[in-house]
């Protein structure tokens, strides 16, 4: 009776550990990715007129919707004002693929735009923020 307890309580345990191993795998993979992925866009070689169309139209909701930005002509109080934040093109990148912009998500921004269309409005934000 004893052993038959200590058994079922060591499966319970072992069927508990292995899934949480499964779960911790599944998220270092998923968190690599993100990683991998803003490492991908940042080496890109950025079109930066193209990131104006981007921050304008290309995005749905545009970027104007929501960011002020004096190069694009975009007027909202929505959001942060880009020319005072002035971010980097890593903060950018990482506000679209890696999660840390909730409203970001919301989006869908790292499903619909193309790895290239990230960079270039990323550099474009860069380059023209706060000038
Ligand atoms: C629906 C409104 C909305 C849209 C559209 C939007 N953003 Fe944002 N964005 C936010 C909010 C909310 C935050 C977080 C608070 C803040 O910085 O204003 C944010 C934050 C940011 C930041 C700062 C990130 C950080 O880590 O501080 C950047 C850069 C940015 N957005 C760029 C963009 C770009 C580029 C686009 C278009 C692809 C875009 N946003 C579209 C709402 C929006």
């Amino acid at each position: 009776m004893r052993h038959a307890l200590t058994r079922k309580f060591v499966m319970a345990a072992t069927a508990v550990a292995v899934f949480a191993a499964i779960v911790f795998a599944v998220w270092v993979n998923v968190a690599n990715g993100e990683r991998d992925r803003t490492d991908v866009i940042l080496g890109l070689d950025p079109d930066i007129g193209n990131g104006r169309a981007v921050y304008n139209e290309i995005a749905r909701p545009a970027c104007a919707a929501c960011h002020s930005l004096v190069d694009a002509g975009a007027v909202s109080d929505r959001a942060s004002d880009l020319d005072v934040l002035r971010p980097s093109a890593r903060v950018t990148v990482e506000s679209i693929v890696a999660g840390t912009i909730r409203a970001h998500d919301a989006q869908d921004y790292a499903d619909e735009l193309t790895d290239q269309q990230i960079a270039d409005v990323a550099h474009y934000i860069e380059e023209v923020a706060g000038r």
